[in-house]
């Protein structure tokens, strides 16, 4: 069937077959695979307009933000729009109970009033090569795997020393295609990044964990920053003198929104995705670690909620972390249920039958492939194991678990310095290190909750896995209490030095070397320091090996799928670098008789209005706006637009990105997409699949009519 098909498309096409709609593109490629597609679906630039390096375009106005967002600037005076969810970290590291910006959102009303960000970069891409021959020089077959790699080490660090030397950039090569094709990324980072505005989270939160990941939706979810720069443009560290960064390209923004079937395109950093898995990888992850990760993370958001309801100030300190362990969690049950719904184990292992009935045509084929899918299955069954023990092992009592414990882990160089005898210098540097990590760790800190969370991660912790994987020192602890972790957790609590700040921060300062012993005792330390010998000693080494062996079948298996594709060019896994996405903006049918269409309005916000809910709680000045019809410019037909959706193939990283029409110009921010079709990290799947942008005429309304700071658009470049 499959070979029926590609036959008839050789026929009929005479360029590269691309699938409509899917695939995250890499932008110096579209000129040769996608633009005709583009430009038939609507898109009225080229592909030099999108990516050059010979002349300003779209990739000039696009940055990494931060560690795992997007954004683009809007002026060229060095502003840029993100997601609210982005800028979090950095409005919340401004808030207090006294500054809550967080509720009460930001608004520079000048320059002077624009918050630094210690930390915060954005990163540009400058341009990007295909370097494969020149990693893969030396290589030849008759080497083992190891020997490969290390050849493909050692040229893709000469190429990167190359491509920095004299120069303020920075460089790395990145396998594409699961290594079988390498491109090289040189990048400049600027470090001095200001807040400019954020709405309250009553807006740019609003609907909260409980819409995440859902639509029909109405978060306004923007942040607005500044970059700056030294007084020659080039990047400086914060400096008043520092001046608003001049950017070669800033995108336009169009006031003329969107209809049913318009052009979008989404350019920015998606992660990660995993198409090209075979189905073992499919059900390891939704038959065997999920819903063991959804149980576990349940529990931690139950702890963490009630407490953030019940006091102000819990809510400040751990909204973050709340949104962060709740946003996968609500992921991961989307992804097993769309997954489930779509067959997509059942269509994978159709595919592998058909993938091997191509094998078995030609003895080379068998030779070369007949071998991977077989060797997949008896690794995954140890893989499962493993991950299976890592990722728990961390979210309970490792580096994302009981949080106390993990403050104990970072004193485990500073006993290891002190017993190897290491010099003072040393030690010292270590001691600053801890100290500044003391003190942003119990910024955030409620000692309660990390208490209730210590009882129910280590009852979940020997619940659910198996005891040949449970570190011996949490053995003797549980047997110690006989299970019954909530019996100890208050001694144990009271007496850490981990648990207090003053404590802690009394310890660094005084430090002296016979306070070891005092560590050493602590069962909290004692248990991180279990935690690192056993990962290291029983698990490190073991996943790193079938790891490894599972990326070397992948190597290979992406190869073959792209022989058995024929003329249809595949998409590479998205692997957080610059990627295009293209579509059309519309509706879907989310289940049996019901019918989502492509876009909201205030008025859905005003139907979820509730006081008495924190999440739907829409703000006073909103609510008479609204009754106002108060929408200026912004508005279309007696409406306020808020969010739109459309089928462009996004992921985890695209938080942030400039959604674009067919003009080029910027139609919307992009920060989610729907529930119905998130397992398209997995399996796009063209009928569900949806990511959710905030309109932006909703951000400008909200710029200009809500909070009054207008005078930011002046440096816009706004078309009507
Ligand atoms: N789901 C979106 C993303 O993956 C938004 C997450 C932030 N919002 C939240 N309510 N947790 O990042
Ligand atoms: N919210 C995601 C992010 O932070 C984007 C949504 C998605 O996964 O597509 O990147």
């Amino acid at each position: 069937m499959k070979k029926l098909l590609i036959a008839l498309l050789l026929v009929t096409f005479t360029t590269p077959f691309v699938r409509s709609d899917e695939g995250m593109w890499i932008p110096l490629l579209i000129e040769k695979f996608n633009i005709e597609i583009m430009q038939e679906k609507g898109f009225k630039l080229t592909a030099e307009d999108i990516y050059s390096v010979n002349r300003a375009c779209m990739k000039d106005g696009v940055m990494i933000f931060g560690g795992g967002c997007t954004a683009e600037l809007i002026s060229p005076e060095g502003l840029l729009i993100t997601n609210h969810h982005c800028g979090y970290g950095s409005i919340q590291s401004h808030s207090s109970l006294e500054h809550d910006y967080l509720t009460d959102g930001f608004w520079a009303m000048s320059r002077e009033e624009e918050l630094p960000n210690p930390g915060l970069t954005v990163t540009f891409l400058k341009y990007m090569e295909d370097v494969t021959d020149r990693v893969m020089n030396g290589v030849n077959k008759r080497m083992s795997e190891d020997e490969k790699n290390e050849i493909i080490e050692a040229n893709i660090s000469a190429i990167v020393a190359e491509a920095t030397e004299g120069n303020h950039f920075s460089a790395f090569v990145r396998p594409f295609y699961m290594g079988n094709q390498f491109f090289l990324f040189v990048n400049e980072t600027y470090r001095d990044v200001r807040l400019v505005g954020a709405p309250p989270s009553a807006i740019g939160k609003f609907g909260g964990d409980t819409d995440n990941w859902m639509w029909p939706r109405h978060t306004g979810d923007f942040s607005l920053f500044r970059i700056y720069a030294g007084k020659d443009n080039m990047p400086a560290d914060y400096s008043e003198d520092n001046i608003p960064y001049e950017p070669a390209y800033y995108f336009p923004i169009s006031l003329n929104g969107v209809d049913e079937g318009d052009f979008t395109m989404v350019f920015g950093y998606p992660g990660g995705t995993s198409q090209y898995v075979p189905s073992y990888h499919i059900s390891m992850l939704t038959d065997y670690i999920y819903p063991k990760m959804i149980e576990l993370r349940e529990k931690k958001l139950d702890i963490i909620k009630e407490d953030m309801d019940a006091d102000p100030e819990v809510r400040i300190k751990y909204s973050s972390k709340a949104a962060s362990i709740s946003n996968s969690w609500k992921r991961w049950i989307g992804e097993k249920s769309g997954i489930e719904k779509l067959g997509t184990i059942d269509k994978k292992k159709e595919f592998e039958k058909e993938f091997t009935a191509w094998v078995k045509e030609k003895r080379k084929r068998e030779k070369n492939y007949g071998h991977l899918l077989t060797s997949y299955k008896s690794l995954y069954e140890q893989m499962q194991e493993y991950s299976l023990v890592n990722s728990y092992t961390s979210e309970t009592i490792g580096r994302s678990g009981v949080e106390a414990i993990n403050m104990a882990s970072a004193f485990i160089p500073l006993v290891e310095a002190v017993n190897n005898e290491v010099g003072d210098d040393e030690l010292q540097i270590i001691l600053e290190g801890l100290s500044s990590r003391i003190s942003r760790f119990f910024h955030n800190y409620n000692m309660p909750t990390d208490r209730k969370l210590f009882v129910a991660m280590l009852e979940l912790y020997g619940k659910n896995l198996d005891e040949k994987w449970q570190v011996p020192e949490y053995k003797e602890l549980y047997k110690s209490c006989n299970g019954n972790f909530a019996v100890i957790a208050d001694d144990i609590y009271t007496q850490s030095v981990f648990t207090n700040h003053e404590k802690a921060a009394q310890f660094v300062s005084n430090f002296d070397s016979r306070l070891i012993s005092e560590l050493e005792i602590d069962p909290l330390y004692i248990l991180a320091r279990g935690v690192r010998v056993f990962l290291d000693e029983r698990v490190r080494d073991k996943y790193i090996e079938v790891s490894g062996k599972i990326a070397n079948l992948d190597r290979l298996y992406m190869k073959a799928q792209m022989e058995f594709a024929g003329d249809e060019v595949l998409w590479p896994d998205a692997n957080f670098t610059l990627r295009v996405a293209y579509g059309e903006v519309g509706g879907y049918e989310s289940r049996d008789a019901v019918y989502y269409t492509h876009y909201t309005t205030l008025e859905g916000i005003m139907e979820k209005d509730n006081p008495e809910i924190y999440d739907y709680d829409v703000p006073d000045k909103l609510k008479e706006l609204y009754y106002a019809k108060d929408y200026g410019r912004y508005g279309q037909n007696g409406k306020m637009p808020v969010c739109f959706i459309a089928d462009n193939h996004t992921t985890g990283g695209n938080s942030g990105s400039p959604v674009i029409n067919a003009e080029g110009h910027l139609i919307g921010v992009n920060f989610d997409r729907a529930w119905e079709g998130v397992m398209s990290d997995l399996m796009f799947n063209p009928e569900q699949s949806r990511n959710i942008s905030l309109d932006i005429r909703y951000a400008l309304f909200l710029i200009d009519k809500f909070a009054g700071a207008g005078y930011l658009l002046d440096e816009m470049t706004i078309v009507e």
